[in-house]
């Protein structure tokens, strides 16, 4: 919702910036139309009649938006800050409904992470630590514990599907020091304490079209996966869609290599491999000193028909490394 308070600091920008004799009125105005569309988003938040709003505005003649330049300014923003409400609410409705594929088995897990993913799973003892990042039913981490995995086990989701959760429940019952999932929150609000950190840092991350996939803080959460991991240590992740405005990285063509891929490829600390076949990445971490080209956002938003959002960035560091594309 727009509130009534925005909306009033909107009409007296308009107020003191119209010039008529008359006094202004709304049935007259040259915003009637944005006032309109904003009584309509107001009745039905959507993405769609918040663009009707910014279109609305957007039409309104150059002498006008200069004439009423400060409440032009004033409604963007306002805009602005709802669109980034909008987007949440409707990321975390569709995180809380699982509306998405959530069963995916071991079978699936290895078909997408290959040889990084069963090696890594082979050479597990009972120290070693596996972490999944968007779980779902968290079928393979279940199936890996009941087929005599020795490893400790987290999955976490922002919700658990509602089919899994007698699984669930059973499984943290026969595994209760190897096996937990949290729950209730996005992956970036979760605690060292929740991970259970005092027993580890992990060697195996999966996240298969999991956090990774939808998340809103791309970087904030690469880098906390990265953290969590081994020197030594695996992260695998499914292949996601992000554009990546790089002018300083050179000989860079995306049809062949991901914007991705070529920014990760230049974080210190990890090398990184590339799947031609799955588009899925492998990160092995070699060192815990573990440096991040800075990304500018640019865009995040929420697709209609689509699961995943529309990810835009910029980066002006070098990058002159290429990743491994096998
Ligand atoms: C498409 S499902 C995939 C589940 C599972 N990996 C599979 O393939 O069956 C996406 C999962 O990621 C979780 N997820 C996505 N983004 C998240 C975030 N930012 N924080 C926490 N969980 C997230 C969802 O709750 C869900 O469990």
């Amino acid at each position: 919702m727009i509130s009534a308070n925005d909306l009033r600091v909107f009409s007296r920008m308009i107020g003191e910036s119209n010039a008529s004799v008359t006094g202004w009125t709304r049935s007259r105005s040259s915003f009637r139309e944005t006032l309109d569309a904003i009584d309509t988003y107001n009745r039905a938040p959507s993405p769609e009649s918040l663009r009707f709003i910014e279109m609305c505005l957007d039409r309104l003649p150059g002498g006008k938006k200069l004439q009423y330049v400060s409440a032009f300014r004033q409604l963007k923003m306002t805009l602005a800050m709802e669109k980034i409400m909008l987007e949440s609410r409707e990321q975390v409705r569709r995180l809380a409904e699982n509306s998405f594929r959530v069963t995916s088995d071991s079978q699936e897990y290895t078909n997408s992470f290959g040889s990084a993913f069963t090696n890594a799973l082979a050479s597990m003892t009972a120290s070693s630590r596996w972490l999944d990042g968007g779980a779902g039913e968290a079928r393979a981490m279940i199936a890996y514990l009941d087929g005599g995995g020795k490893g400790q086990c987290i999955a976490t989701g922002y919700q658990i599907p509602t089919t899994a959760a007698p699984s669930v429940r059973a499984a943290k019952e026969k595994y209760p020091d190897r096996f937990d999932y949290v729950s209730g929150k996005y992956f970036s609000g979760i605690s060292d304490a929740e991970l259970h950190l005092e027993r580890g840092k992990f060697d195996l991350i999966t996240d298969l079209n999991g956090v990774m996939y939808y998340t809103q803080t791309l970087v904030e959460d690469l880098k906390r996966y990265l953290s969590l991991l081994k020197v030594g240590g695996v992260l695998v992740f499914t292949s996601i869609q992000v554009e990546i405005d790089m002018p300083n990285a050179t000989n860079h063509d995306p049809r062949q290599v991901p914007d991705l891929a070529r920014w990760m490829s230049n974080i210190t600390g990890i090398n990184v491999t590339r799947s031609r076949r799955t588009g899925s990445y492998t990160l092995v971490k070699n060192s815990d000193d573990i440096n991040v080209p800075h990304l500018n956002v640019i865009t995040y938003e929420i697709r209609q028909g689509r699961n995943d959002p529309l990810r835009k960035y910029s980066c002006n560091s070098p990058l002159a490394i290429h990743p491994v594309i096998t």
